[in-house]
């Protein structure tokens, strides 16, 4: 047995939650259930992203003060991992006391340590970015909101720890993935390393935590947000529970926030002399046609409207199966529609349906009696044993869909194995051949609900129950003959698409 600790990014509250952030929290989700169900312990964390411009400016255009308009949204977020059947550990607003005065540690850590300095500095800043821009930025002209502003901050010596950080990323060559990723952070510090101002002047921009060593500033949002990775499980505050958590197995992010997470907080934590996150893994954008989907292009897809239409798992369950870690996805409303009906409808369901029809027209409504397994069965069982190898590696490896996608490939080899054993037919003639394909059909089902439960939580739950093997594990034989199935609607009913 062994920990696991994985983190989402902490959401800006400047709007509801959408599709993306559903998707992160999801995929979060779901690798913790699984490390669950082989025994791992598990800290899974996630949460709100309180302070910065963005979050003011959200507040201001309600006319709300930041704290008043975060109280607000926040229950929306906790409202939709609810509805999503989110099981986290903790949830960090990083307006909560707890965190911040840990953010406040850390800046005096690191400033103790001669890792801050503050400096006069003029230049272009963008505020839709929340950053300065370099002149080649500026002139490119694809910045909004842009000032020229000159002011004194503090900054963090970032630079210093380039060359350690490439020794790190290339030593570890699981830290940063998918490999790609890795590549792009190894090209991005190639060239000579910034140092990171890591303050706002409070008469600028107050909506933040105050800095330790200086009251007229705020410290710089990513500078806080990250700090939440440590904040919550013990940094400064619980030394037991924080040596037992950290370094954190995989700090889950997407493509867009890379740099913050690969540069700034690794960095950080060279300066506070802690260890790095296991990994960190940037997948990718749900886009809508090309474009990514987000709440500042108002293309989102409302995750509450999917999950009202089509139910909670099955949308867990396409967003898994859709999107390889890893690279862009293409979020359609047709593609959805395939999904449900092949997987969910066709395969997966109907394999429910087909057993306990059977079972309950030919059997008694009692799971049979195996008997001895011929040679199909026995290789039947056999998949089935070393499925649960497989996802467990696939799980290690982050390979969600393929995991999905393996369990789903077993439920179709035991749907041909209906068909071409028929027992429909075998129930007239012999009985005992009849009952062994039931029984091998039915716990064939049984594994592949259990590897299915921490995408589904809900459903394969339903299908255990109607099988009566609740609290089962996955291995060959213990679905019990003579048990009664519950008598069930249809798992997954098809959806119907109107011909135009
Ligand atoms: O960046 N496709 O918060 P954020 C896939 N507060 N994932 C998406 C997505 C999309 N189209 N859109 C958003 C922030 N996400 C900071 C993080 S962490 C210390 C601070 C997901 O509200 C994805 O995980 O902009 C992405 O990285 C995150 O939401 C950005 O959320
Ligand atoms: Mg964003």
């Amino acid at each position: 047995m062994s920990k696991f600790f994985v983190t989402t990014p902490i959401y800006y509250v400047n709007d509801a939650p959408h599709i993306g952030h559903a998707y992160t929290t999801i995929l979060a989700d779901v690798l913790s259930r699984y490390h669950r169900t082989v025994g791992d312990e598990v800290f899974f964390l996630t949460g709100l992203d309180e302070h910065g411009q963005k979050v003011k400016q959200a507040a201001e255009k309600r006319g709300l003060s930041p704290q008043a308009h975060c109280d607000d949204l926040a229950p929306r977020f906790l409202n939709l991992w609810k509805t999503l059947d989110i099981r986290y550990d903790d949830f960090i607003r990083t307006t909560q006391e707890r965190h911040k005065k840990i953010v406040q540690l850390c800046l005096q850590q690191v400033h103790d340590n001669g890792d801050i300095y503050s400096d006069e500095y003029e230049g272009w800043y963008s505020v839709a970015e929340e950053r300065f821009i370099t002149d080649t930025e500026y002139e490119s002209g694809q910045f909004r909101d842009v000032k020229k502003l000159k002011e004194k901050n503090y900054f963090f010596k970032m630079s210093k720890y380039q060359q350690r950080l490439i020794d790190y990323i290339q030593a570890h060559p699981g830290f940063i993935r998918p490999e790609h990723r890795k590549n792009e952070m190894l090209g991005f510090l190639r060239q000579p390393l910034g140092d990171l101002c890591i303050s706002r002047p409070k008469a600028r921009m107050d909506w933040g935590i105050e800095i330790p060593f200086d009251k007229d500033y705020v410290t710089y949002v990513w500078f806080d947000a990250l700090v939440n990775y440590i904040s919550v499980p013990g940094y400064g505050s619980d030394e037991v529970k924080f040596k037992k958590w950290w370094p954190a197995d995989v700090h889950l992010i997407g493509k867009d926030i890379l740099t913050t997470h690969s540069i700034y907080w690794t960095t950080m934590l060279f300066s506070l002399g802690l260890p790095l996150p296991e990994t960190i893994f940037a997948h990718g954008w749900w886009l809508i046609g090309e474009t990514k989907m987000s709440k500042s292009l108002g293309n989102v897809v409302n995750p509450l409207d999917l999950t009202n239409t089509y139910g909670v798992d099955a949308v867990r369950y396409y967003l898994m199966r859709e999107m390889v870690l890893g690279l862009d996805a293409n979020f359609t409303p047709d593609s959805f529609i395939k999904c449900f009906n092949s997987d969910l409808a066709n395969d997966f369901g109907n394999l429910l349906n087909r057993v306990s029809g059977l079972i309950q027209k030919n059997h008694g409504g009692q799971i049979p009696q195996p008997g001895d397994l011929t040679a199909v069965e026995q290789d039947i069982k056999q998949q089935a044993d070393s499925l649960s190898g497989r996802i467990k590696d696939l799980i290690n490896e982050f390979k969600v869909q393929e995991a999905v996608s393996s369990t789903l490939d077993f439920v179709r080899i035991l749907n041909k194995y209906m068909e071409t054993q028929a027992p429909w037919k075998l129930a007239k003639t012999d009985m005992k051949a009849a009952n062994r394909v039931l029984y091998t059909a039915a716990e064939g089902l049984r594994i592949a609900t259990i590897m299915l439960a921490p995408v589904m939580p809900e459903k394969t739950a339903a299908v255990l129950s109607i099988l009566g093997a609740e609290n089962t594990r996955p291995s060959w034989g213990q679905l019990r003959p003579g048990t009664a199935l519950q008598a069930h609607p249809p798992l997954f009913p098809r959806i119907e698409v109107e011909k135009p």
